[in-house]
């Protein structure tokens, strides 16, 4: 039998298959296979020596690894400081990044505010490279964002072959590729944005960055999922991966490392989209509290840490009696199920009766936060609705809640603590188990700490 050359991709995830699926084993979602023509990678296979010692010449052999050059030092300083946090310290020359995240979320301007902190003092020199808006369209927006300066150059073009010999002919130190679902390799019939288009150009920038040791950022689509639309793929071949996420209603946003072959991943930056382009939100916490309601029953100010950051955010609760025989419940921005099973520890520990209630737990701000910290400001949230009773607006809390109504340790609380002083807060309620790791945070910030045992002695406290 002839030995077929062509293969089914999910178009959703990058799932292989030989024959036509309905259903997608991977993602489980429908008609998302599509038959491509098998190619043998020519950027993959060709030459694939990159490490940065020998700079891709022909003869590649090993090297000791205390003589190869550091790189640490020579971190290219994007000057957005939120950027610069989640990168570890800045751009590696040499490497890839990948930047996530939703149509309209902000990915190409974030990537030209880049470009132009780059090119406006250290004249770097930097190619965009877009292969979704005209000229016209990106100078319309670098309008809104201010001065530019000589150094940028702008390039309209989807076609590999021609951007790689325009890289190589200029050499810039960073070129920007905004996306790549709009960019082909001649070689390849299948559609931009295909899973082996995308492979293959991931692969073609990626020789490119190591080869020519500049800095190359991709912008890719995610789909509903949450995944860089198509292949997963792309995600284990470049070096950095970045989300940019957050409500497109509201105006803030976070970047997030989800991978980072130079830094950790436990940073987040946090921006605002704002007229003139995205401005760093350098205090995400007072600005996350700004419009916090007084006095008022449900509202609760809990500390989340987003990595090494601690946040402060409003957890807000409604409890009322239902009006139909099956009560709503509804959570946004946490877990709904979490909460169910929250409210299930409150009736059965501490015997409040909200099985006919109907219950909304809202996180303000519009983050999506899964940390169990938030448990004991959820309970005291929902606990202080259901009682009518307002929390003190100078309290602060946090702590897992376990299942028999106990209250657990959480990770770093004397961050937290620090942060809440910082803001103004004059007591923070949290497991009594961390009491001890806050000690010296009561001291010298002169926050009052309350250490509570069970889910009663928080509960009392309203
Ligand atoms: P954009 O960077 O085009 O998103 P993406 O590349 O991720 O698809 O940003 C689109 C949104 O940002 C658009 O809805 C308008 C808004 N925006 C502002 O609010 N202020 C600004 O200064 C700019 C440039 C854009
Ligand atoms: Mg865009």
């Amino acid at each position: 039998m002839a030995k077929k050359d062509t293969i089914f991709y999910c178009q959703n995830c990058g799932h292989e298959a030989g024959k036509w699926l309905g259903q997608c084993p991977g993602c489980r979602e429908w008609n998302t296979f599509v038959e491509e023509k098998i190619v043998k990678s020519k950027a993959a296979y060709k030459n694939t020596s990159f490490g940065g010692a020998n700079g891709g010449a022909s003869e590649n052999k090993p090297v000791i690894l205390t003589e190869v050059a550091s790189e640490n030092e020579e971190r290219l300083k994007t000057r957005i400081e939120e950027l610069d946090r989640v990168l570890g310290g800045g751009l590696v020359p040499g490497s890839l990044i990948l930047v996530g995240g939703d149509p309209g979320i902000g990915k190409s301007t974030l990537l030209l505010q880049v470009c132009q902190k780059l090119t406006s003092k250290v004249k770097t020199d930097v190619l965009y490279i877009s292969g979704e808006e005209s000229l016209r369209q990106i100078k319309i927006r670098a309008d809104r964002i201010g001065q530019f300066s000589d150094s940028l150059k702008l390039l309209c073009e989807t076609n590999l072959s021609i951007i790689e010999s325009i890289i190589r002919k200029t050499t810039p130190s960073v070129v920007v590729i905004d996306s790549i679902q709009t960019m082909f390799c001649e070689e390849i019939t299948s559609a931009p944005g295909s899973v082996s288009q995308v492979k293959e150009s991931t692969a073609l920038l990626l020789k490119l960055a190591k080869g020519l040791g500049i800095t190359i950022f991709i912008v890719g689509h995610v789909t509903k999922e949450g995944t860089v639309a198509g292949p997963r793929v792309l995600e284990h071949m470049v070096d950095t991966v970045l989300y940019f996420e957050g409500d497109r209603h509201a105006a803030y946003r976070i970047l997030r490392g989800v991978k980072n072959r130079f830094g950790s991943t436990n940073e987040i930056g946090v921006f605002e989209m704002q007229s003139v382009g995205l401005v760093e939100v350098l205090n995400p916490s007072e600005y996350m509290l700004s419009g916090k309601p007084k006095e008022a029953s449900g509202s609760v100010v809990a500390c989340l840490l987003e990595g090494t950051r601690p946040i402060l955010i409003e957890i807000q609760a409604l409890v009322y009696q239902s009006n139909f025989g099956m009560p709503r419940r509804q959570a946004t921005g946490t877990d709904f199920n979490r909460v169910n099973l929250l409210m299930a520890v409150l009736e059965k520990r501490l015997g409040l009766q909200m099985a006919s209630c109907d219950a909304y737990v809202n996180l303000a701000g519009g983050l999506k936060i899964a940390e169990p910290a938030l448990d004991l400001g959820i309970v005291m949230a929902i606990a202080s609705s259901f009682k009518n009773r307002a929390v003190d607006d100078k309290i602060i809390v946090f702590g897992e809640v376990g299942l028999s109504g106990e209250v657990r340790s959480v990770s770093m609380p004397a961050l937290r603590v620090k942060e809440a002083a910082k803001l103004g807060f004059t007591t923070c309620i949290l497991p009594k188990v961390c009491l001890n790791a806050c000690a010296e945070e009561v001291k010298k910030l002169g926050i009052k700490l309350i250490g509570v045992e069970s889910l009663r002695d928080a509960i009392d406290l309203i």
